[in-house]
């Protein structure tokens, strides 16, 4: 097993998420596209669900999993002529990806670009986490079980986090075992180092760059609405519209 589908498997929940993004969509979606999608399961799961997906990373390791049916484009999603004149109706930044930018100006500048590849009706959907423990050093531990007697334990560390420039670096680790024998061990998997923007920050980013509502979900039961509240460690998707 590779990084890349240990990550799938341990980290992503592709029906979930493609649930999310036709919700927060709320009409007939059809193209998606999925920017930093890495391996590209998002967008996997979009076309198996009779979809077109555009998958973009600028890892050409990664997108070389995307399987059939996905487009993939091999860019840097900084660069605004690759998907000059295309549209889509949903265009998804997921996993914190947004944190790869780690200055408000170049933000809004993709965020600008993202804006206008939207079609009529189209959101723009990307995450982040936040809350008691976001800006706390550790690691959290989690285990799942795959065919052939696997069980997989992933690490997801807090190296370091700046409250003040909001930076932080964070890891994933991997453990293989089977029958409590380690089989393969993936010691620093993925190294991120991200700007952690808050959700206050993205909503204003977002209305700065030609969206005119923003909306934040904790799952597809549909937006926040005034006076919900979120849990003391939360990780949500902001939805906006043009
Ligand atoms: C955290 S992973 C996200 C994977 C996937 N989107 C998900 O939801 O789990 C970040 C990905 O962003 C890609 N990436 C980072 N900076 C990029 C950039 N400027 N342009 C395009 N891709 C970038 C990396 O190659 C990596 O595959």
């Amino acid at each position: 097993m590779d990084r890349w589908e240990l990550y799938e498997h341990c980290v992503q929940s592709p029906a979930d998420v493609c649930d999310l993004l036709a919700c927060a969509h709320g009409g007939a979606a059809r193209k998606l596209l999925e920017d930093f999608c890495g391996s590209a399961a998002i967008s996997r799961e979009w076309v198996r669900r009779g979809g077109e997906a555009v998958a973009l990373d600028a890892d050409a390791s990664a997108l070389a999993l995307a399987g059939d049916g996905v487009e993939v484009v091999c860019a840097d999603v900084r660069d605004a002529d690759v998907l000059r004149g295309r549209s889509f109706d949903v265009i998804h930044s997921g996993n914190f990806s947004l944190g790869y930018f780690f200055e408000r100006a170049p933000l809004v500048s993709y965020l600008r670009q993202r804006a206008a590849l939207l079609a009529p009706g189209g959101v723009f959907a990307c995450d982040t986490y936040g809350g008691r423990s976001a800006f706390e050093l550790g690691a959290w531990q989690r285990e799942r079980f795959l065919a052939g007697g696997l069980r997989v334990v992933s690490t997801w560390e807090h190296r370091s986090a700046d409250p003040v420039t909001a930076r932080v670096e964070n890891v994933l680790h991997f453990r293989v075992e089977r029958d409590g024998e380690v089989v393969a061990q993936l010691p620093e998997a993925f190294v991120y180092a991200w700007r952690l923007w808050s959700l206050s920050e993205l909503r204003d980013a977002l209305l700065e760059s030609g969206f005119r509502t923003v909306e934040v979900f904790r799952d597809k039961s549909g937006p926040l609405r005034a006076g919900d509240s979120l849990e003391p460690d939360f990780s949500v998707c902001v939805a906006a519209r043009r």
